[in-house]
């Protein structure tokens, strides 16, 4: 029998956060999987819709896929996860990489999250350990640790393609920050450098696409592009210089619109806070006060 090795990859562009969710499917069998679903949020109104995840479901629907597992890249800090809304409506597992635990224990001091919230990871049915492999239906896929812009990254290799979240850019955009907490420059350099030991022609679905008002967006390159023409990271860029640029340029981005409400949400694998006693549902902003506040 021969092997499939090359996925069905359809990606889908969520143009408020700039961010790509992807089925990733075996074509000669429709078994696939979802990684990194959007949820639609207003942090303004504070209104939930899920316009993006049904177009995903409905794309399920039409091409007919089982889909076993929703795959995380890594806890997003610029938009909500579909991934428990997808998982009611598909009955599935969520997954994720084991590093989720470390940024679930600074979510749950940075918001003073409940007594009984849980920093296992067991809020997802499958957490992944560096070099894990499982399988798409006949393809081989396997789990490479590549913490850097957050310590819980992973990048799911399937069949020919990285699914690198936000690891690597597009070669015009670079990489990604590395200023969260638990990030680090050193480590984003170390991760992107195990990823250049891949087949050159190893296709690199990206996390993100910011194209300019007149331009598409775009999702795949590969990783001979990478490591000729990557803006932050090529493969003549010096590990030093890497940590330099990167940790300048941090210090001048503000945090994303959704940091607070996206942290909130996916640690608990894309689940809402329990009600209040209210009967609302709230997400919470720590806040900075000058250091003499008045009471
Ligand atoms: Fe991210």
């Amino acid at each position: 029998m021969s092997v499939t090795q090359v996925p069905a990859v359809e990606a889908f562009y969520h143009a408020l956060t700039g961010a790509y969710a992807y089925l990733a499917y075996d074509p000669r069998t429709r078994e696939g999987v979802i990684i990194d679903p959007v949820l639609d949020f207003d942090r303004r109104s504070g209104v939930v819709e899920t316009v993006a995840a049904e177009q995903m479901l409905a794309r399920i629907r039409e091409l007919q896929l089982q889909i076993p597992m929703i795959l995380e890249t890594h806890a997003h800090a610029d938009h909500l996860s579909a991934a428990a809304y997808m998982k009611d409506a598909l009955g599935c597992q969520v997954a994720t990489g084991a590093g989720v635990c470390q940024v679930q224990i600074t979510a749950a001091h940075m918001f003073d999250l409940e007594p009984g919230f849980a920093t296992d990871g067991s809020q997802f049915e499958r957490l992944w350990n560096a070099g894990e492999c499982f399988r798409v239906s006949a393809i081989a896929c396997s789990v490479v640790a590549t913490p850097g812009h957050t310590p819980d990254s992973v990048t799911y290799l399937i069949g020919d393609c990285a699914f690198v979240g936000d690891t690597l850019f597009l070669p015009y955009l670079g990489t990604a920050r590395c200023d969260f907490p638990g990030a680090s420059a050193a480590d984003l350099y170390d991760s992107i450098r195990k990823l250049y030991r891949l087949p050159d022609a190893t296709r690199v679905m990206v996390g993100h696409d910011y194209p300019q008002a007149s331009g598409d967006a775009a999702y795949c390159s590969d990783l001979s592009s990478e490591k000729q023409a990557n803006t932050h990271l090529s493969a003549a860029t010096k590990r030093e210089d890497f940590i330099a640029f990167r940790e300048d340029r941090d210090r001048t981005l503000p945090l994303p619109e959704l940091f607070f409400f996206a942290l909130q949400v996916n640690v608990r694998a894309g689940r809402f806070p329990a009600e209040a006693a209210n009967g609302t549902r709230q997400l919470h902003v720590p806040l900075h006060l000058p250091e003499q506040w008045p009471g």
